[in-house]
């Protein structure tokens, strides 16, 4: 139909979306083949990631990321991934890049893959028009020893390209506040904060991620319309939700889009941005995204305007950089 087409078409602001995440299942399985690794478990039979819960996706997540290994090979993920990016009419984009996988939490090492990424993400933008900022985060379940070197790489190349710091991982392990040292440095450097929560947990752990890491973005944070005072605070305070409805649904927190409360916490006056969080994985696209809310919540063009210009006023990057997205 001519009004989906059109919707598919418009012109997208991404500002949730893990590289590692990102990465179609080919390119992994290409990358283990040229280093004769053997990924175990991590494909199904058509060749798609297959996993079972939450927990089991995160195993696999970190098992098909095993098979980047150098800078170079960021490089080209970053390449794969604007490629898509591009096709979906996405013209801005914030990455998750965790130091943790790009030279173990190591600074020097760090430095190179940043260094690889930015160029390949410079090129795309020359030649495909899409612009991308990174995010440096911490990982949750690996605990908040780990998260302070991250953090260090953070601040130490906190700048007009790496313009976040945030935290993403299992919700069901540890607490928010116990990263608040791993924030404070980042948010020191100048950085800009985001963190996951309410995905897994309720809105409580919302609440948390306001008052203990002062955040100003939530990754997700859907699960805070559990609590309708909660809501009109995240309102008040215009906290903006990172929300990714086809990841939510493929991982069970919905049974279906239709019961995701996206357009509630919109109707209620949250702001509300729409992201892909790991495409390949729960096979979805911005556009395929796009189309989704508006089959399901009857969203037009009005509608994707305003989250267009919700999502340019939430990105972390400089002002030069938002004027030339309107
Ligand atoms: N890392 C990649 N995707 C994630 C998700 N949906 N929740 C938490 N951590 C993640
Ligand atoms: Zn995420």
């Amino acid at each position: 139909e001519e009004r989906i087409a059109a919707i598919r078409a418009l012109p997208k602001v991404e500002l949730h979306l893990h590289i590692e995440g990102a990465a179609p299942p080919g390119f992994i399985r290409g990358l283990a083949q040229e280093k004769s690794l053997r990924l175990d478990g991590v494909f199904a039979p058509d060749g798609s990631y297959a996993y079972t819960d939450f927990v089991h996706f995160l195993q696999i997540y970190e098992a098909a990321t095993s098979a980047l290994r150098s800078p170079e090979d960021y490089a080209r993920l970053t390449t794969a991934v604007l490629e898509e990016s591009a096709a979906n009419g996405v013209i801005y984009s914030e990455c998750f890049l965790s130091p943790d996988f790009c030279g173990g939490g190591d600074l020097g090492a760090w430095r190179e893959y940043l260094h690889a990424i930015r160029e390949a993400a410079d090129a795309a933008e020359r030649s495909m028009g899409v612009t991308l900022r990174g995010i440096v985060t911490c990982i949750r379940h690996f605990g908040p020893e780990r998260a302070k070197p991250v953090a260090l790489c953070a601040a130490e190349t906190a700048g007009d390209w790496i313009v976040g710091f945030g935290m993403g991982g299992d919700e069901n392990k540890g607490r928010q506040k116990d990263f608040a040292y791993s924030f404070d440095m980042a948010r020191e450097a100048g950085l800009r904060l985001t963190t996951h929560a309410g995905e897994w947990r309720g809105p409580g752990e919302v609440a948390d991620a306001v008052n203990d890491l002062r955040v100003e973005r939530i990754g997700h944070g859907v699960r805070a319309a559990e609590d309708l005072a909660l809501v009109d605070r995240l309102a008040e305070d215009g906290v903006v939700l990172e929300v990714c409805p086809g990841s939510n649904v493929t991982l069970g927190v919905y049974p279906k889009l239709g019961a995701h409360p996206i357009d509630k916490l919109r109707e209620r006056g949250v702001k509300v941005t729409v992201s892909t969080d790991d495409p390949p994985f729960f096979h979805t696209s911005m556009a395929d995204e796009y189309e989704a809310l508006a089959k399901t919540f009857g969203w037009d063009e009005e509608v994707f305007d305003e989250i267009a210009r919700t999502s340019v006023e939430a990105a972390f990057c400089d002002a030069d950089t938002k004027a030339a997205l309107l």
